[in-house]
């Protein structure tokens, strides 16, 4: 187990990642503490056990069901007015258990009960180990528009272990991946060990791996930018595209969007002469040992999506941030004409491959 500091001015949030970090810190984090779990029906059901011995004595359990349907307003009031009704008091401490769902609304309730009570982040899924766990964003959706209410708020520790991917299916490791790659495109030590690992994306050892180094990643970003003035704009590369799709496409999850997403934002760097061809291919092999990029055409759905970007400086202009080279990533700009274009064109092209 490694321990990865995160220091701003605002937090200090410390990251306990590998095998056998529930075991060393769990009892230390937990102990003697008043506290108050939100996990979701799908970690319930498969952890009910460990949930009854470890969290149940020291507090009441809070089940939302399981999926991104869950990130709303009335999902939120209800985990607010539970923590009320167990009497949890300002030193108490919530724990989100769970994947992506339950740490981004767990956290916004906790740093909105009593403005502001310790948050515990323990990821269960790959997409939660490696990104949002760490780095305090959390959020819920309205109107279909993706993470658009939340707040930054630290948790003090967030405890990542390999354990929980036992139980993962496989598309939530497919979802975990397309942040992993988003970070190869981003640090090129993470590119080189990808390429050199294309084969076994998927095996344990990999995985137990590389997420400490997106991890890694993500706190040397976070020390320098924890409110994404500037630099932490890179954690978005393929996210503009990808949270467009998501508002129009369901059938897929996020982590599968960001690879989409991430395809599409490829196409326009290299026609835009930011990024060279044989790296972007380098990067779309990757990408398409995860997924199949589907070809979708609905331009206009992705610009009205894509409108909604929290980058974006101006009504009518999009802001992205595309890979450059291995190891660098810019933000780009353009108006809605030619983002749909764009659009259009790759899923033509996309088509014609098929
Ligand atoms: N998931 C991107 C970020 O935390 O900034």
């Amino acid at each position: 187990m490694k321990k990865i500091e995160i220091k701003t001015p605002s937090c200090e949030s410390d990251i306990y990642c590998g095998e056998g970090a529930i075991k060393k810190v769990l009892p230390e984090v937990l102990g003697g503490r008043n506290i108050f779990t939100v996990t979701d029906s799908n970690v319930y059901k498969l952890y009910g056990g460990f949930i009854a011995q470890n969290f149940a004595p020291l507090g009441e359990v809070h089940v939302i069901p399981a999926g991104e349907k869950s990130k709303n307003y009335s999902c939120l009031l209800g985990i607010l007015k539970h923590m009320l009704s167990a009497g949890l008091k300002r030193g108490g401490t919530v724990v989100a258990l769970g994947g992506g769902v339950v740490g981004d609304i767990a956290g916004l309730a906790a740093s909105l009960y009593m403005r502001g009570v310790r948050l515990v982040q323990i990821p269960t899924t790959l997409l939660s180990q490696v990104d949002s766990s760490v780095g305090g964003k959390t959020a819920i959706d309205l109107c279909g528009v993706k993470n658009i209410v939340g707040t930054f708020y630290q948790p003090g520790t967030v405890i990542v272990d390999p354990l929980f991917l036992k139980t993962l299916p496989a598309r939530e490791i497919r979802c975990g991946l397309g942040e992993i790659i988003k970070y190869g495109a981003l640090d090129k030590e993470i590119y080189v060990k990808l390429i050199e690992n294309k084969n076994h994306l998927k095996s344990d050892e990999f995985l137990r791996d590389i997420t400490y180094d997106c991890i890694a990643h993500k706190a040397e970003v976070v020390r320098k930018d924890e409110r994404e003035s500037g630099l932490r704009k890179t954690l978005n590369l393929g996210h503009t595209t990808g949270h467009a799709f998501e508002l129009f496409y369901k059938r897929k999850s996020h982590g599968e969007f960001v690879l989409i997403g991430m395809y599409y934002e490829l196409y326009i760097a290299v026609k835009k002469g930011i990024c060279g061809r044989e790296y972007a291919d380098s990067l779309i092999e990757l990408i398409k040992k995860v997924i199949t990029v589907p070809a979708y055409e609905n331009a206009a759905g992705a610009c009205r999506g894509a409108a909604y970007d929290k980058k974006n400086l101006k009504a009518g202009e999009i802001s992205m941030v595309v890979p450059a080279e291995a190891g660098r990533a810019e933000e780009i700009r353009m108006d809605m004409e030619e983002y749909a274009s764009y659009i259009s064109a790759c899923a033509q092209s996309l088509k014609e491959k098929l």
